[in-house]
């Protein structure tokens, strides 16, 4: 069984329709790619998956179940299906490594010493172990991405979502950040990617979805999508080649 299965999602918004019929699956340990033009749906589609939008129509099946069931805990599902996201969402009041427990103790009932050895813990893992007493204000946009990372590991998610990690960071944070999801990947976290950054995509994801004007014009192993591009993808990759 796939652990994400994406059936028939149709989303509008204000009458325009954003998701026409999207579908596609995900299997365990995979790591996918979503790329398409700026509003092509990239962000609606991992915000449905996330639970902050919901469709209009259609099913989302993690592990067999429907999430958008109506007696579904939202919050355990997100932490579940954990969004890591572009502007980093931490908490300004809140120390490195308070950023990482506050979920835990709430959504998991973690105990305080449990939180903060797993926060400890994937803090390392993202080479921050150091910089737990400080304060997001203090680190560069890097450091604060890959807290942000290591806050969504604490919740020891099934998937990982990451919406343009990168693409609020200067270049030489963007590789301290890519080199961790490289790690992840290597390491088998199951993981959908949505980044302009198409290089990067090729390297770390065993899949490549291209969305366009709200459809999934092209889905299947990245190699395969990128050695035999549609009409569609291949006018994509030329553009944003042009851009970078
Ligand atoms: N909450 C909302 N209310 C109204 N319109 C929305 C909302 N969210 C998204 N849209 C519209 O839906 C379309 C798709 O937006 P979305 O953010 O999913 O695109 P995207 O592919 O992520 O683009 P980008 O690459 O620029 O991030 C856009 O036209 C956008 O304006
Ligand atoms: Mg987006």
């Amino acid at each position: 069984m796939s652990i994400l299965e994406i059936k028939n999602l149709k989303k509008s918004f204000e009458g325009e329709m954003v998701l026409k019929d999207v579908s596609f699956s995900l299997e365990k340990g995979e790591c996918l790619a979503i790329l398409g033009n700026s509003g092509s749906g990239k962000s609606t589609c991992l915000r449905c998956i996330n639970l902050l939008e919901r469709p209009d129509e259609g099913e989302i099946l993690f592990g067999g179940q429907n999430i958008l069931a109506r007696n579904v805990d939202e919050n355990r599902v997100r932490s579940r299906i954990n969004m890591v996201f572009q502007s980093f969402n931490l908490f300004a009041n809140m120390s490195v490594l308070a950023n990482c427990m506050i979920a835990q103790r709430k959504v998991l009932h973690r105990s305080k010493e449990e939180a903060k050895r797993i926060a400890l813990e994937n803090l390392a893992k993202v080479g921050l172990a150091e910089k737990a007493d400080a304060f997001p204000s203090t680190l560069s946009g890097g450091q604060k991405q890959r807290v942000a990372i290591a806050r969504s590991l604490c919740m020891n998610p099934e998937i990982l979502l990451f919406d343009e990690p990168t693409s609020a960071l200067d270049p030489m944070m963007v590789m301290e950040v890519c080199n961790v999801m490289m790690k992840l990947r290597e390491e088998g976290v199951t993981m959908v990617l949505v980044t302009h950054q198409i290089e990067f995509a090729r390297k770390i994801a065993s899949k490549t979805l291209f969305l366009h004007e709200g459809k999934v014009d092209s889905f299947g192993p990245t190699k395969e999508v990128f050695q035999k591009p549609s009409k569609a993808f291949a006018s994509f990759l030329a553009m944003e080649a042009s851009l970078n």
